[in-house]
């Protein structure tokens, strides 16, 4: 964690609960974080699940994202949810890029920064997520891969949005495998981040740019990964379904 950036805790519960399960958790997890003041906490439920989340977590500490967006405002994209929607609903954050949709749903980094821009001008924080597979690292490609990732997402955007956004560096092999990257390789690849930054956008929006880690973090790890002095938070997705474990994760500092 760097000096002069707030930590951010991020929930990506993915396709998983209802809105009955979404206020159950918001009930859980209000009390278990209420006394942090020193981080942004923030869950991103599934779409259906929004309205109710953000009803149950009103004047708490925590905040609520989305887990993508389109980038055009309206208009005949069946499926489709815009930024401006998602602010109208109460969303401050969106999750773009998730590794997820660029594998499974061919989300392509052009894609990316187009939705970057949307969920900016409709002032929503994008958590612009980048990050290699294993095939990827193992060719020693993990700094062209994630490099191209920022350069095209986040390169066509001004100093001034940059300062809108996080990003999250999740390798693909760490998601969901319990093989969680060591705070030196997270460290590494967050410093090459921040290195990029400062070259396409100056010092300033490197300096305040919070990258946040994400690939299996749980209450065990994180403080170990907040020790890195380029990790600023974590997205976090199997250990934030309980509303336990991620306030466990949320107080990382004891
Ligand atoms: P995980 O997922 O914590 O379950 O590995 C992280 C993510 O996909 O954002």
């Amino acid at each position: 964690m760097g000096p002069g950036r707030k930590p951010v805790l991020a929930g990506n519960w993915k396709m998983f609960k209802t809105g009955a399960e979404a206020a159950a958790f918001a009930r859980e997890l209000r009390p278990r974080v209420s006394m942090i003041h020193d981080a942004e906490i923030v869950v991103c439920p599934p779409f259906t699940a929004l309205s109710a989340a953000l009803q149950a977590l009103t004047g708490s500490n925590v905040q609520v994202g989305a887990q993508d967006v389109y980038w055009e405002a309206e208009g005949a994209f069946t499926g489709e949810v815009s930024a401006p929607m998602l602010k109208e609903a109460g969303c401050r954050w969106v999750i773009v890029g998730h590794s997820e949709r660029r594998q499974l749903f061919g989300e392509t980094d052009e894609a990316v920064a187009r939705k970057a821009a949307a969920a900016l001008g409709a002032g929503l924080s994008p958590i612009v997520c980048v990050g290699e597979t294993l095939a990827e690292r193992e060719a020693a490609r993990t700094l062209d891969v994630v490099g191209r990732q920022i350069r095209t997402g986040l390169g066509g955007l001004s100093e001034e949005q940059m300062a809108g956004l996080v990003v999250a560096y999740e390798p693909v092999w760490a998601i969901g495998t319990g093989k969680v990257a060591t705070p030196t390789q997270a460290e590494e690849v967050h410093q090459a981040i921040r290195s990029l930054v400062r070259e396409i956008h100056g010092a300033p929006a490197a300096g305040a740019l919070r990258i946040l880690y994400g690939g299996s973090v749980k209450a065990g790890n994180v403080a170990e990964l907040m020790s890195q002095p380029d990790v600023d938070g974590a997205l976090v997705g199997g250990a934030s379904l309980s509303a336990e474990s991620f306030a466990a994760i949320v107080r990382w500092r004891g």
